[in-house]
């Protein structure tokens, strides 16, 4: 038996339970991992809430490190005694431990911890696809990216700032635009005082920015459109403030031929060898510190509700991290 989290009904905080599962052996394809810490991000909330669909009752947390303890026939990559650490499908990473499919899983370097890279595995290998993959960034340019104070967005600081990217970041206050730019965030647009379009058109002297990352969806999204130069790209990947709501085609055409997209790491990471070498990527970045992971706060895994309570009341900056 070991301890883990369990939601019975899609809900509030509340609805995550911290209970004794038992968890078997491995089947084919499958490893055990014994976990040394779970990472947090907003994606859990939109499980926990329904946003995502999932069977019920299940488990929550898509990211996890820890030590490879058994494995069942016909894994490859992996062996028993392995460091590793994982971000993705299936939910279930609030968990002492767990079994799992051996395919999500990456060797970690010795030099990274496995706080660190619970920290990092989701939030660092998204800024790697949306930086080099999805708009694959030459330097040189100014990118419009939301949320730079949180978890994904920290990390998109210090990368942008890696590559010779200008990077012009929203925050939720000035606490956090100070946070953002400790950590290379060029210039900072508070949202919640400021008008952000006319900010990034005074910044890019009315140009726009041949790039927006959008997290935040409802809120943001159609003054995005209006923050980009003609021919930009307009990367939708999450919906901190509620799901984008539908919106006609038109509106890409009077902005200037703008292009859309709504991607999401899964898709990203679905093929071993892309997962290999993005993985590979973050690390080198972490190792060289050009990328430092910024855990700035944990809670132990039966404080799971906390933890959300304070991410949902964007209280939260950089990483979070719960320990089991
Ligand atoms: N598609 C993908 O592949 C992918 C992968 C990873 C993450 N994501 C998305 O990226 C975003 C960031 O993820 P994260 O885990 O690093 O979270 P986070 O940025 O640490 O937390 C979310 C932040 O969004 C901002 N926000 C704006 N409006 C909000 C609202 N109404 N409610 C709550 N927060 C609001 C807050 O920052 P301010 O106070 O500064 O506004 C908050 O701190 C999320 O939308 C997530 O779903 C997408």
């Amino acid at each position: 038996m070991v301890k883990a989290i369990r939601i019975q009904q899609t809900g509030g905080p509340e609805v995550m339970e911290y209970v004794d599962v038992e968890l078997g052996t491995p089947g084919a394809g499958e490893v055990l991992v014994s976990q040394k810490a779970c990472g947090l991000n907003f994606i859990d909330v939109y499980f926990r809430t329904g946003l995502y669909p999932q069977a019920l009752p299940g488990g929550l947390g898509m990211e996890g490190a820890g030590i490879v303890e058994a494995v069942g026939a016909d894994v490859k990559y992996v062996q028993v005694g392995d460091r590793v650490a994982y971000a993705g499908r299936p939910t279930g990473a609030y968990a002492e431990a767990r079994i799992m499919p051996a395919d999500n899983l990456v060797r970690l370097p010795d030099s990274i911890s496995f706080e660190t890279a619970a920290a990092m595995m989701l939030q660092g290998l998204t800024v790697q696809y949306l930086f080099h993959r999805t708009f694959p960034l030459q330097g040189g340019e100014t990118i419009l990216f939301h949320a730079a104070a949180g978890g994904v967005g920290l990390i998109a600081c210090q990368w942008a700032r890696a590559i010779g990217v200008t990077m012009i970041g929203t925050v939720g206050s000035d606490e956090k635009g100070e946070l953002a730019k400790a950590h290379g965030c060029a210039h900072v647009i508070n949202y919640n005082k400021e008008n952000f379009v006319q900010r990034v058109r005074e910044i890019t002297d009315g140009k726009g920015v041949p790039v927006v990352y959008d997290s935040i969806g409802k809120d943001t999204f159609i003054p995005s459109l209006d923050c980009l130069s003609p021919l930009g790209m307009m990367v939708s990947f999450g919906n901190a403030s509620g799901p984008v709501p539908a919106f006609g085609l038109s509106e890409l055409a009077s902005r200037g031929s703008l292009f859309i997209t709504r991607p999401s790491l899964m898709s990203y990471t679905a093929k071993r060898d892309d997962l290999e070498q993005m993985a590979a990527h973050l690390f080198s970045m972490v190792e060289s510190g050009k990328v430092k992971i910024d855990i700035r706060q944990r809670y132990p895994l039966s404080e799971v509700a906390q933890a959300h309570r304070e991410l949902e009341a964007r209280k939260t900056t950089g990483s979070s991290i719960l320990i089991p």
